[in-house]
């Protein structure tokens, strides 16, 4: 049983996280043997011949069994990933922008090349959601999603309504926290949590969504007077991601900051935690829940999608095939 070679692009959080994890478990049957990063003056915690700073040199080494994307720039992900699929290559990426940007191409090169891609780790951190969607819901039809899908935007709002801080202070904590991105202007507008819906309604609604066809707002967006309204009210104030179709079958997806009071759900999720109600039409309303961000849960992800690509596991998209074209968009709604 020959152990499995990993080529990893990144060393940030994500791909620390995955690193440090491996470390721990000398018996898994695939270890990372090189790491492709972009600066090299960076200091880094592993000696210098672990690292290349050519990303052809892990594309070209056939050597690899699995190549792991962890990189924050979506364009250069987007370059590795679909060069490594065009190989007919295993991959598993955790850059949400980049699947959601590119999911018809992606299918589309994995169709055509015999590649598989997964991405667990690109939607709500440690929680094993699009899996769950994917499989478990995969005959069911599902009426609703809800969810939390930011840990950053979820951790600035626990700490401005349970410890009183100032806005810029949690987001600086959430930076500090690595939870947040690069442009930590993704997690605070919504754009994030756009781009993990889009993922979510191809696997749970069939339908490929653009993100621009996401309506959305963030909680940069939120004024002194709404913290005092959600509190005047003894709720608080969440960023919540849903989709859900109407009697006529259209998905409507939308990101708002929403008020959630004692009784809902997504009340208990709280600081970097996600969570996300998923609604089946036998299965009725089910919340999952964990942590959304940072290196050793979305580590864990991504360990779990290397996992599953060693026992062959590929994503089906069956209500994709089933259902396109079914659901249409429908934006014509007004915001109360
Ligand atoms: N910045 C993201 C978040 C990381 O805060 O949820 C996980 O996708």
């Amino acid at each position: 049983n020959r152990i499995l070679k990993i080529g990893l692009f990144g060393f940030g959080c994500v791909g620390q996280g995955l690193y440090d994890i491996l470390q721990r478990q000398p018996n898994f049957p695939a270890q990372i043997v090189k790491i492709c990063v972009k600066d090299p003056l960076k200091e880094r915690s592993l000696p210098a011949d672990r690292f290349t700073f050519d990303a052809q040199e892990l594309l070209n080494d056939d050597s690899l069994d699995i190549l792991v994307e962890a990189i924050s720039d979506a364009h250069d992900a987007y370059d590795i990933v679909t060069l490594a699929l065009r190989q007919g290559k295993r991959v598993v990426t955790a850059n949400k922008k980049m699947v959601a940007h590119h999911l018809e191409k992606l299918l589309q090169l994995q169709a055509e090349y015999g590649g598989v891609l997964l991405y667990e780790a690109a939607v709500a951190g440690g929680i094993p959601i699009v899996r769950t969607v994917e499989e478990y819901f995969g005959q069911e039809p599902v009426s609703r999603i809800s969810g939390i899908l930011n840990g950053s935007s979820n951790y600035i709002l626990s700490q401005i309504f349970k410890e009183q801080k100032p806005y810029s202070e949690a987001l600086q904590e959430a930076q500090d926290k690595g939870f947040a991105e690069l442009d930590p202007w993704l997690d605070v507008s919504g754009a994030d949590s756009r781009h993990k819906l889009c993922i979510l309604a191809a696997h749970a609604f069939g339908r490929v969504l653009a993100p621009e066809e996401v309506p959305f707002i963030g909680i940069n967006a939120l004024a002194k007077a709404d913290w005092e309204f959600a509190k005047r009210r003894g709720a608080v104030i969440k960023l919540v991601a849903s989709l859900h179709t109407t009697e006529e079958g259209k998905l409507v997806p939308l990101v708002l900051p929403t008020l959630v009071n004692s009784i809902d759900d997504l009340y208990t999720v709280e600081q970097e935690f996600n969570g996300i109600v998923v609604e089946g039409a036998y299965a009725g309303a089910q919340l999952f829940k964990g942590r959304g961000a940072g290196g050793h849960p979305t580590g864990a992800a991504v360990l779990s999608d290397i996992t599953g690509l060693l026992k062959g596991y590929q994503y089906h998209y069956q209500k994709l095939h089933e259902q396109a074209g079914v659901a249409e968009l429908d934006t014509d709604f007004e915001l109360e």
